[in-house]
Formats: C-alpha cells, sequence, structure tokens
C-alpha cells in the first residue's frame, strides 16, 4: 500500500550514470513528457532505474509487512462474514506484494536480493504497518484510514511512466478500494452499535488518524528530491497535495460516523475549500522510520520466522524445478 515518502531520494550512482549521454537523456525526457510509457527493455537513465527499483520494493515490502496488523485478528473475527472479509483483505496484501515484487524484477533486481535488503533492514517499509491493533475497531480504521490514504497515493501511480508498475497499480487500486469500503462498513456498523462499540471506533481513529497522515511523507519543503521523481512522471502530485486531499475526503466520512477528528485546530477553510490541521509530529516520523516505533521488532522478527519457515518451500520448488528442466532436456 504505502509508496510515498521514503522514496525520494532519486539518487544514482554516479559511475553508472557516467556512461549517460545528454542526448540520451534528452531523448529519454522527450519520452516520458509525450506521455510514452517506459518498458522493462527500454533505455532508461540509472537514477531512473534506481528510484523504481527502491520505491516498487518498498511498496512491496509494506504490503507483506501489512499483512500482520491485520492477520493479528483473524482468529478474533466477531461474526464468519467479518472473518472472510478480512481474509480476503489480507490475501489480496500478499497478492499486491508479489505483483510489485515481480514488477521491480523487471528492473534487473532479484526477489532473494530485495527480501534480503528488507530482513537486514536496509530497506523500509510504511511506517503505518509499525503500530499495534489493539481492539477490534482498528481493522476498521485501518481500512478505512489506511487503505484509503494507500488509495490516494496510488490511483496517481496508475498514470507512472514506468509500465510495469502503472499496469500493476491498476489491479491494486480496485482491490484496495474494496478494502477502503470494508473497513468504512465496519465502522459505521460500529458506531450504529452500542455506546462501547462507539467509543471503541473512536479509540481508533485517535490512534490511527496522525500515522495515516504520516502515510503521505514529510512536508514538501523537506522532501527535497521528489522534484526529480515529478519530472519522470513517476510521481505525479506532492506529498502535502495528496495529504490534503486525503483530509478533505476523510474529515466529512468521519462527521458522517458521528466521530471527531483528533485535531483541535482543524477547520474548513471556506475560501481555499480545505480543512487546515494542526502541524503533524514528524519527529514520531522519524523515531518510528529509524526502527523505534511500537512494534518494528515485534513485524520484523515474524518476517524473519516466515522466511526461515518457508525455506523448505523454496528448496522444493527448486528441486521440482530441476527435474523438471532434466526431464524436459531428456525427451
Ligand atoms: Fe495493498
Ligand atoms: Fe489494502
Amino acid at each position: 500500500m504505502y509508496t510515498q515518502g521514503l522514496d525520494q531520494s532519486g539518487k544514482g550512482d554516479p559511475g553508472a550514470r557516467g556512461e549517460e549521454t545528454a542526448a540520451q537523456l534528452d531523448v529519454f525526457q522527450a519520452r516520458i513528457d509525450a506521455e510514452e510509457k517506459i518498458e522493462a527493455k527500454d533505455w532508461m537513465p540509472e537514477a531512473y532505474r534506481r528510484t523504481l527499483i527502491r520505491q516498487i520494493s518498498q511498496h512491496a515490502h509494506s504490503e507483506i509487512i501489512g499483512m500482520q496488523p491485520e492477520g493479528n485478528w483473524l482468529t478474533r473475527a466477531p461474526t464468519l462474514k467479518r472473518k472472510a472479509i478480512l481474509l480476503a483483505k489480507v490475501q489480496d496484501e500478499a497478492g499486491h506484494g508479489l505483483y510489485l515484487y515481480s514488477a521491480a524484477e523487471t528492473l534487473g533486481v532479484s526477489r532473494d536480493e530485495m527480501v534480503g535488503d528488507l530482513l537486514s533492514g536496509k530497506a523500509k517499509y510504511s511506517s503505518i504497518f509499525n503500530y499495534p491493533t489493539l481492539t477490534w475497531a482498528d481493522i476498521g480504521a485501518i481500512g478505512w484510514l489506511v487503505d484509503g490514504a494507500a488509495i490516494m497515493n496510488q490511483i496517481p501511480l496508475c498514470r507512472c511512466s514506468y509500465g510495469p508498475y502503472s499496469r500493476a497499480m491498476v489491479r491494486v487500486c480496485k482491490e484496495e478500494s474494496f478494502h477502503q469500503r470494508q473497513g468504512y462498513e465496519l465502522m459505521l456498523t460500529l458506531c450504529r452499535g452500542t455506546a462501547e462499540q462507539k467509543a471503541m471506533a473512536q479509540d481508533a481513529l485517535n490512534r490511527f488518524w496522525w500515522p495515516a497522515l504520516m502515510m503521505f511523507g514529510p512536508n514538501d519543503a523537506s522532501s527535497s528530491h521528489s522534484a526529480q521523481s515529478m519530472a519522470w512522471k513517476i510521481k505525479r502530485f506532492s506529498n502535502d497535495e495528496l495529504r490534503q486531499k486525503f483530509i478533505d475526503v476523510t474529515v466529512p466520512q468521519a462527521e458522517f460516523l458521528g466521530l471527531t477528528v483528533p485535531d483541535d485546530k482543524l477547520t474548513f477553510n471556506k475560501e481555499s475549500g480545505h480543512y487546515e490541521h494542526s502541524d503533524i509530529d514528524w519527529q514520531e516520523f522519524f523515531d518510528v522510520i529509524a526502527g523505534n516505533g511500537p512494534c518494528n521488532k515485534q513485524r520484523m522478527a515474524k518476517r524473519r520466522k516466515a522466511q526461515d519457515d518457508g525455506a523448505w518451500v523454496r528448496e522444493a520448488a527448486r528441486a521440482h524445478a530441476e527435474k523438471k528442466a532434466a526431464r524436459s532436456a531428456a525427451a
């Protein structure tokens, strides 16, 4: 789900870039400007390739790690219907991870390398998944807010200049839209339930509101590499623009639920047509990114265990592929 915020570096390998001529770069930029899609086998600047590998792999890692906070409630869903919905959603997230790893592989990076970077801590994933899911209402809040924020980020990625990423995003966005709706419907059910259920929904909103706003990444002023991603049409809108869009559509949804957004300074500015809000606690964001969020260690430990526990599957698949290759060579 998450894509923005961590992936603004746009840095390339200066050694590799040395090979690139001004003429090549001009032709490439002209293709981008003409809204042509760049495909895996096309020439591309090394920095473009690296930026995409970083962004797509971080996106893939976020989908996979993002299965954990919700997976935590699969065995405790209150009804069979809720369980089936949640199971489908968590499986969708696994699928998103797989599409995205495949899209990144087209850029010449291996799955093993990407997973290795995640497990070593070199690669990041969205900070939102380092927060715990303490109550059932958190499942509603995640669908509504986290998948809602993901949609804001990802709809423009359907028009990303890199073909394989943009095409993967089309299906991902359709599924994210189902995720958002199931979360909102869950919140609505709680808010129309008992006072205790409504209080649980309010508490979930209180805890997830600010981390959801942080999903869009740092303020534009401190996001120095966004300009290059915009010029390459990897990004279409700035972090602050997307965050504002999200706030503008989500606040009325909270009002409809009868919940209070946890921000004393939240006001609607009639002139601009936008909500104004308090400053975000960026220190919290950077602390969580640095590994000091409430669940970072737990998330990584679980991911490492899953990787170790799945080793026999990878070995068996490899042995099967070798046998099959040997058989077709002999035939
Ligand atoms: Fe997803
Ligand atoms: Fe999702």
